[in-house]
């Protein structure tokens, strides 16, 4: 029985998946699309983006690993619905996320960007930030509960919305639509974390931000398609929200001409809040794939009828 590997560029990183595997003392074969291999004999597929096909002829599939923490681009492959799908999350993703947000909270607070330019002129210009105390996180998922721990322990009052309370101490669970106005109401800071859903497709439109009273700043490192790009300037030039700290989009790389780029209030990074540790990666790819042929249930499943 044998892995596929199916994810843009593993052609060329084929080499360093196979020692990750070999360090996991996994000697079976790995192949990936275009190696003349039998559907029939691969147990494991490892993924990202793969995109739709017919996937009938991996009859003996016992798992899809995602290779990321995000499985939007798993539901848009169409998987056979009773496959067994687990995703990726680490205590390396859920660090590096956490450095992100707290760090681009703290850059926008000390107005970054104005001391570099500043510093070009040898201008000392001296100002005392712009505070705000209040976060909202949309999503309490691993991601987001690590991320409200880390702005916990920088001083910050967290609120988190989620479909579901959580108990998180120091942390208000906010939910339900009520919950969401409450917590958009209060806010200074609104994180997105959610996983991309027909529920969040979109969710981060106009009406949401005529719910914001004390313009807050927006960041999204969740999925760009969770925001609607076209509400956001008018948002921005209205004053409903301040900035926007955006790492994903609908479409990437963000296109060369899209308006994001040269706008003052928007700071765009490209996709790299978080990644995926390659070697934690095939860890885990190993250790789920030791449970589900001993018949259990991989670590971090996903639900594809729940989309996440
Ligand atoms: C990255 O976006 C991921 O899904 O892990």
């Amino acid at each position: 029985m044998s892995v596929l590997v199916m994810m843009s560029g593993s052609e060329s990183r084929l080499d360093a998946i196979q020692q990750d595997f070999s360090a996991q003392g996994f000697d079976e074969p790995i192949w990936v699309p275009g190696d003349d291999f039998d559907p029939e004999a691969v147990e494991m597929i490892l993924a990202w983006k793969p995109g739709a096909q017919d996937w009938r002829p991996y009859k003996n599939l016992k798992l899809v690993q995602s290779w990321g923490a995000g499985v939007d681009h798993l539901l848009e492959a169409n998987l056979p619905a009773e496959w067994t799908v687990a995703r990726f999350m680490s205590q390396s993703l859920k660090d590096r996320m956490v450095r992100y947000v707290c760090s681009q909270l703290s850059n926008w607070q000390l107005d970054m960007p104005r001391l570099f330019q500043a510093q070009k002129s040898a201008d000392w210009a001296w100002h005392d930030g712009r505070w705000g105390k209040k976060v909202l996180i949309l999503g309490l998922g691993e991601l987001g509960q690590s991320v409200a721990q880390g702005l916990l322990s920088q001083g910050y009052d967290v609120s988190g919305w989620s479909r579901s309370a959580k108990q998180i101490d120091g942390v208000e669970s906010l939910n339900g639509e009520a919950g969401l106005e409450q917590g958009l109401a209060q806010c200074d800071y609104l994180i997105n974390l959610l996983p991309l859903t027909s529920a969040t497709r979109n969710l981060l439109d106009e009406k949401l931000w005529a719910k914001c009273e004390r313009q807050p700043v927006v960041m999204n490192v969740g999925r760009g398609a969770s925001l609607a790009e076209d509400d956001l300037m008018p948002a921005l030039k209205s004053g409903q929200i301040s900035g926007a700290i955006l790492d994903v989009f609908s479409t990437e790389p963000l296109p060369a001409v899209h308006p994001f780029w040269g706008h003052e209030g928007i700071w765009v990074t490209p996709h790299i809040a978080s990644i995926s540790a390659p070697e934690d990666v095939i860890a885990l790819a190993c250790e789920n794939l030791e449970l589900v042929r001993a018949g259990k249930a991989p670590r971090f499943p996903v639900d594809l009828s729940q989309e996440y």
